[in-house]
């Protein structure tokens, strides 16, 4: 079950402010939204001037610099910095994105980063993502096929098989469009979202997956599937440039 663990009256207050460095000349204010639910009563926005000229490219770098070097206390999840490991998700200036794949350069001179929204928070920018891998882990998604693969050899695709599959395995599973879903917002509990509705999708359409009636039959409920209602929010804001939003229609028109 979602459960959103923000107290009442949850406005974050103004937190501490933290200085550029003496003699910095290219300042970028990075706003970080704070909140350790175990200890603090409520959230605060924490700032931090960095110097441009001592950090990295990359919103993420700046992130780091600042659990590096203003305040080791900073919770975030991270991994690769590549945009393939999906850990960075967080809402950058009102946008949910991989922070690892967003330039500096392409922000304002104030930056604001807040967790997830509509998600439960562990600490400061990481949510509790039990619940969204629970509704991946439903939709079984690995290889179901009742013939035995071949001896010594893979199930091969063709080309054309193999293409079906172009735009939906890219998935990092980071929540970026479950997360900025109206639907998932006040349906998340029984609602799987895009993300998992999107690789329920690419299974449906493996060649090498034989299991698409009995996955259709899964799918076809009024909560998980047809809450959607075409808003669109998961495509345009999906950091990987996925369409979760047509994998959605695709399923449905499946179902017909
Ligand atoms: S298209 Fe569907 S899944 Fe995507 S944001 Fe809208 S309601 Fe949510
Ligand atoms: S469809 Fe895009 S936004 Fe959604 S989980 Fe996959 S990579 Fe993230
Ligand atoms: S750190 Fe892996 S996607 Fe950003």
């Amino acid at each position: 079950m979602v459960e959103f663990n923000l107290p009442e009256n949850s406005r974050p207050k103004k937190g501490q402010h933290h200085p550029a460095p003496v003699g910095a000349t290219r300042i970028k204010r990075v706003e970080i939204y704070r909140w350790s639910p175990d200890s603090d009563e409520l959230p605060r926005i924490d700032s931090f001037d960095i110097d441009l000229d001592q950090c990295g490219p990359m919103v993420l770098d700046a992130i780091l610099k600042i659990k590096n070097e203003y305040d080791s206390s900073l919770a975030l999840r991270r991994s690769c910095r590549e945009g393939v490991c999906g850990s960075c998700a967080m809402n950058l200036n009102g946008r949910n994105t991989l922070v690892c794949t967003q330039s500096l350069a392409d922000y304002p001179d104030t930056i604001k980063l807040s967790p997830l929204p509509h998600m439960s928070v562990v600490k400061d920018l990481i949510v509790d993502m039990k619940h969204f891998f629970q509704q991946y882990a439903s939709i079984q998604p690995w290889l179901k096929n009742t013939q035995s693969a071949p001896a010594n050899a893979e199930r091969l695709q063709t080309t054309e098989q193999r293409a079906v599959l172009d735009g939906l395995y890219e998935c990092v599973l980071c929540a970026c469009c479950s997360t900025s879903c109206p639907s998932y917002w006040w349906n998340g509990e029984k609602y799987l979202g895009p993300a998992v509705l999107l690789q329920a999708y690419r299974w449906l359409v493996d060649s090498r997956d034989d299991a698409d009636q009995e996955r259709l039959a899964q799918l076809d409920d009024a909560f998980k599937l047809y809450r959607c209602h075409t808003i669109m929010n998961c495509t345009d804001t999906c950091p990987k440039g996925l369409n979760p939003a047509k994998a959605i229609a695709e399923i449905k028109k499946r179902l017909v």
